[in-house]
Order: C-alpha cells, then structure tokens, then sequence
C-alpha cells in the first residue's frame, strides 16, 4: 500500500534540507526522482541517493524565472519517460526583514519562487495527471500558513496562498484521480533556519513552545511525503498536514 516502485516523481528544491528529505524517502520506497534546483550541487546530491535500484536524475536552473521553469518541467518529464505520478514543491527561500523596510524587489522574488512556481508546476503537472486520471500533488507550507510571523511578511503571506492554492486545486482536481495535498514543517534544522540559532531568545522561545522537545529534522517528513505519494492516501485531498512536534496544537 505504500510502496512507490515504478512511480515517477519531481522534487523541486530537492539539493538539500526538506526538499532533499522527502526525495530521500521517495527514493527509498522506489520512485524515480528527478531533483530540481537552483545550485549545482544538485548533482552531487544525486550520487547520495544510493538506497534502492530506482533512478534518480538532477537538473539545474531557477525557478523565479518563468522560461527557465517551463524549461525543468518538460526536461524532466522527458527524463522520467513521458509519465508522472507525483509532484513535490519543496523549493522555497525565506528572506527576512521589518515590513516597513522590506523592498519591493524581495517581495516580488518570494513570490515568485514560493508561490507562482508553485502554481506553475502545479499546472503543468495537473493537466497531465487529470488526462492519467491519477496523480499526486504535495505543496510544502509552513506554521505560517496558519500563525503570523514576525518580520516575515512576505514570506508568511507567500505560505497562506500556498495552503489556499492547495486547496482550490484539490477541489478542482479530485474527479480525475489527483489528490492535492500540503505538508507543514515545523521548526526545521536546515540552512534555512541556520541564523536563528544565533538569536538566543527567538530561539530559546521557539524551542520552548515545542511539545516534542526539539526541532525537526529533514528525515522527519519522509514518513508523511510516502504517505501522501502513496495508494494508502487516495481519498484523502486538500489537506495541510502539520509535522511540527505538536507545535500548533499548544
Ligand atoms: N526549515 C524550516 O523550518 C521550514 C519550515 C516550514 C516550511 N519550510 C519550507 O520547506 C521548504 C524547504 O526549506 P528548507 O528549510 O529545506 O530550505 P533550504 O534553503 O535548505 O532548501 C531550499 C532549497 O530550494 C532551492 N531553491 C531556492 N530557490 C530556488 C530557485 N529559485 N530555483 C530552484 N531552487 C531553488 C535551494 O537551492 C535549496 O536547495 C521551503 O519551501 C520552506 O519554505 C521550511
């Protein structure tokens, strides 16, 4: 029921941190990945993935930049023989700053890249798995999809419209089969959240709210991205599932 052989999958984002996690987990169960990035040393995280017979594949390019994100998904659909079963948005950047500082520029970039190349993939991916008449969808949002951040506007507002996008899709897809679903990290331990360890208070309080005790890590979100890729899930849609060490539920 949770098995993933045979299964062809995209993992945006997929060089390092969550993106990387939930790739690992697919790899494991059997999909072959194709990794999106921005970096190069998507490649190098390609030779890493050495846990099962499935293939993996790595592409390099930005996804803010509308060309090159039509470029990565026909590329790797070509990779993956013309087929597609599962779609995961991990890529995403968080650039902090006070609202009444915050530059245009920034705001328009996080959008970008955390929303509409979000939306695009979604699109591109959707019409495909419709005309299959299956296919599995997973967005990544976050605790501030649901709770406010500080000096985080952009990035907070960037993650409400991913959970709503998640489930408008959801709604318009179901009848052929596509289940669109989000997963919301907690508190992660990525580069992504590197800094704050060195801003003792924010840290120390976020830390404190925890229920589990300590910070996610990116292994913890293999598990629930099996989960949502796999048969065991096909009637669960439009849904945002926190993994957060029972953060919200405080
Ligand atoms: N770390 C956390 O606590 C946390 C919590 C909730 C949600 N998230 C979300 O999880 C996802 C992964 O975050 P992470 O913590 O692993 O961060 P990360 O910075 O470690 O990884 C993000 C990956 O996306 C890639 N990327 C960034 N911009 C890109 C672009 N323009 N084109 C292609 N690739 C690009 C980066 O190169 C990197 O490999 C993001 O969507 C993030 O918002 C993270």
């Amino acid at each position: 029921m949770f098995g993933l052989e045979g299964k062809k999958a995209i993992v945006t984002g997929g060089r390092r941190g969550l993106g990387r996690g939930m790739a690992y987990g697919l790899h494991k169960a059997g999909a072959e990945v194709v990794l999106i990035d921005i970096s190069n040393e998507v490649e190098k995280t390609k030779q890493e993935f050495t846990a099962s017979q499935a293939k993996v594949h790595a592409l390099t390019g930005d996804l803010s930049n509308r060309e090159d994100r039509h470029r990565l998904f026909q590329d790797a659909v070509k990779l993956l023989g013309g087929e597609l079963d599962i779609l995961v948005n991990a890529a995403g950047i968080n650039d902090k700053g006070p609202s009444v500082e915050y530059p245009i520029e920034s705001w328009n970039r996080t959008f970008e890249i955390n929303v509409t190349a979000v939306f695009e993939f979604c699109k591109f991916a959707g019409g495909m798995m419709a005309k299959q008449g299956s296919g599995k969808i997973i967005n990544i949002c976050s605790l501030t999809s649901f709770i406010g951040h500080i000096n985080g506007t952009a990035y907070s507002a960037s993650k409400g419209a991913v959970a709503q996008m998640t489930k408008s899709l959801s709604n318009e897809w179901a009848r052929y089969g596509v289940q669109v679903n989000a997963i919301a990290p907690g508190c992660m331990e990525t580069e992504m959240t590197k800094s704050l360890s060195n801003e003792k208070e924010r840290f120390s309080e976020l830390t404190s709210r925890i229920p589990a005790g300590r910070w996610g890590t990116p292994e913890d979100l293999e598990g629930i991205v099996v989960f949502l890729s796999s048969q065991a899930s096909n009637y669960i849609t439009g849904t945002i599932i926190p993994v957060d060490g029972g953060y919200l539920a405080r």
